[in-house]
């Protein structure tokens, strides 16, 4: 097909990826031992790259995913880890001519292991200067709260986050983990102080759970963009609202299939979107949990919509525009 061509040609804006979610099998397994952390010795998932990459092809449910990605993370430990981590990542991406991508990552799930926030942020940002050096890829980091702590610990993340959401190191706050149960609303603490201090906000929502959570996290907490966000089907009103406030919606395909949010591809409302001029953006969300990165997310869509040149012109114009990136390099990517 002329157009899989054509999609990994273009320059592509990545707006939905777990830098955690990136940690490739070899990497984990390599900082385990470099690091000493002991892989659980009950689960025989964890007895090979292989039998782990196996595991990951059988995930149930986001939280089936999430006992997994929280585990392989726990070999993150040094400054250099999170540099290797980061990376590989924009390495990847860059392959994929991914020219800007803003990326998620979760202090909380480290420093609950004493490693220090930090030593986190110091080795992304080294990866991010590399990054553009070698590839001349630009990014943004999203600092996201772990929904399923407290909306007290998690407004503590928040004011440990601030300092750099302040002076730019942090581009934005987004919400993340378990979905259902934990609604939007219960983390306005934090999104309301950082609304008025005119921070740039998104939250997970329309996942797993109902439209409803999308709802909150625009009403409730102000958010501009929302990840995920496959429900709007259910709430005409609220999708006309998306399309006319254009909010954008990051959608992940291959996320929602392996989580079994969708049975099929075809199920994404991407013709809907399409229709009712709800911006949304193509991403890969935890590549190596789901069997790829960004261009097999896009071809992904591209089997099952079958979509025209033109449309996918719409979908990478709105993901560049409605990216966190300056105008000046807006300019350079469009
Ligand atoms: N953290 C990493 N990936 C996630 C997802 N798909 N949903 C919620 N939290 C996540
Ligand atoms: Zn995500």
């Amino acid at each position: 097909d002329k157009l899989h061509n054509l999609l990994r040609d273009l320059p592509k804006v990545e707006a939905h990826c777990h830098l955690e979610g990136s940690l490739e099998p070899d990497l984990l397994f390599e900082l385990a031992a470099r690091n000493n952390i002991n892989l659980p010795k009950d689960d025989e998932a964890f007895a090979s790259v292989e039998s782990l990459l196996a595991r990951y092809g059988r995930f149930t449910s986001l939280d089936d995913f999430l006992h997994y990605y929280f585990i392989g993370m726990t070999t993150l430990v040094a400054r250099d880890d999170f540099e290797a981590l980061a990376y590989a990542y924009f390495k990847k991406a860059h392959s994929q001519n991914v020219v800007h991508a803003e990326v998620f990552f979760d202090p909380q799930a480290h420093t609950t292991r004493g490693v220090k926030f930090e030593t986190i942020l110091d080795g992304f940002e080294k990866a991010q200067e590399r990054a553009k050096q070698d590839f001349g890829l630009t990014s943004e980091l999203i600092v996201c709260l772990l929904r399923h702590f407290s909306p007290a610990d998690c407004h503590q993340a928040y004011l440990e986050a601030l300092p750099d959401l302040q002076n730019g190191r942090i581009c934005g706050l987004g919400l993340s983990s378990t979905e259902k149960g934990n609604p939007p609303h219960l983390f306005k603490q934090s999104y309301e102080d950082a609304k008025k201090r005119g921070l740039r906000l998104t939250a997970h929502a329309g996942e797993e759970a109902d439209v409803s959570y999308m709802r909150s996290a625009v009403d409730d907490l102000g958010c501009r963009r929302i990840d995920h966000g496959i429900r709007l089907k259910e709430d005409p009103e609220l999708l006309k609202r998306f399309a006319r406030e254009k909010i954008l919606v990051t959608i992940c395909p291959l996320s929602n299939l392996e989580l079994k949010s969708i049975k099929d591809i075809s199920e994404l409302p991407i013709r809907e979107y399409l229709d009712a001029k709800v911006p949304f953006s193509i991403n890969s969300d935890d590549p190596a949990y789901f069997g790829g990165y960004i261009q097999e997310n896009y071809c992904a869509v591209q089997q099952a919509f079958h979509l025209s040149v033109e449309e996918w012109a719409d979908i990478l114009i709105n993901a560049v525009a409605l990216s966190w990136c300056s105008d000046e390099r807006k300019d350079e990517i469009l």
